[in-house]
């Protein structure tokens, strides 16, 4: 069964476009919305709660999980690659969303090795628009530095899109003056961005107020689909975790909030309704 992850239904965006890409294995989303939004929390916080969440994933047997949190995958990724799945879960694979976003952003095909893959001539500025904690994480210009040193990467926190998003805020002159003040700062550049890659899962919700917003020269790049592409590569080179995840076409969903009210805000994103479960994390 192949885990996703999210601190709140904004990961749905990523699942949909997971279910389009890879339509017949099993799935199960674990959104932490009890505890969400991440983007503001410490650390340390954001790592203990995504561990606590990789971990009820794999109890319910999930063998690959994908962080479609941003937040996650910047502040908690390298430490359950690097430590925890080492020690205590070897045969499991954690994967995020800030490597293949960064190879998008660059336009790499899907498919480039770490560490085999020569820097990237590309030059020209992008942009990563997300929450606080993912913006001083730097994990995107640490990735972008990596593969393109040429390219000049903006990074943007807008602290006040995730609050908008969770309160249904999604247009209107509130709405706009919130975008449109985080966007100055990119648009208003003397090289203003070739591409601007929405890096936080609640952002797509914003997409037609941004699209108005963004003028229409500048690409944005939607993380679900992307994301969904170069998984099902990575299922390709990686047999021995693609081999391990059940083929049933099954769909879970689970909270740790009320599964009635996650239920209801989530029907929005997925497109139809769907029953979650309730998650008891173990601290
Ligand atoms: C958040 O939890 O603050 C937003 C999710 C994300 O960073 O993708």
């Amino acid at each position: 069964m192949i885990g996703v992850f999210d601190s709140g239904f904004g990961g749905l965006t990523v699942l949909n476009s997971l279910f389009e890409a890879l339509p017949a294995y099993d799935y199960l989303f674990l959104a932490d919305s009890a505890r969400a939004p991440y983007g503001a929390r410490s650390p340390d916080v954001i790592n203990d709660f995504t561990l606590e969440s990789v971990e009820w994933l794999f109890e319910q047997g999930c063998t690959t999980v994908i962080l479609a949190c941003n937040t996650s995958s910047a502040r908690a990724l390298r430490n359950i690659q690097q430590l925890h799945l080492p020690r205590h879960r070897p045969h499991h694979r954690v994967l995020g969303v800030v490597r293949p976003s960064v190879e998008a952003l660059i336009g790499l095909p899907p498919g480039t090795i770490p560490g085999e893959t020569p820097p990237s001539s590309a030059s020209g500025t992008v942009a990563v628009l997300a929450t606080e904690s993912t913006v001083t994480s730097d994990s995107y210009g640490i990735e972008l530095r990596k593969l393109a040193p040429s390219l000049t990467l903006i990074q943007q926190a807008c602290p006040l899109w995730v609050p908008l998003v969770e309160a249904g805020e999604l247009s209107g002159p509130g709405a706009e003056f919130f975008l449109q003040r985080a966007l100055t700062p990119v648009l208003e550049r003397p090289e203003p961005p070739q591409r601007i890659l929405l890096g936080c899962t609640h952002f797509p919700l914003l997409l037609p107020a941004l699209r108005r917003l963004i003028p229409p020269g500048i690409e944005i790049l939607d993380q679900g689909a992307l994301v969904a592409t170069r998984f099902a590569d990575w299922l390709a080179r990686h047999p021995e975790h693609e081999s391990k995840l059940t083929r049933h076409g099954s769909r879970r969903f689970a909270t740790t909030d009320d599964p009635a009210w996650f239920a209801a805000r989530g029907e929005r994103m997925l497109g139809h309704a769907f029953t979650a479960e309730r998650a008891r994390l173990r601290p």
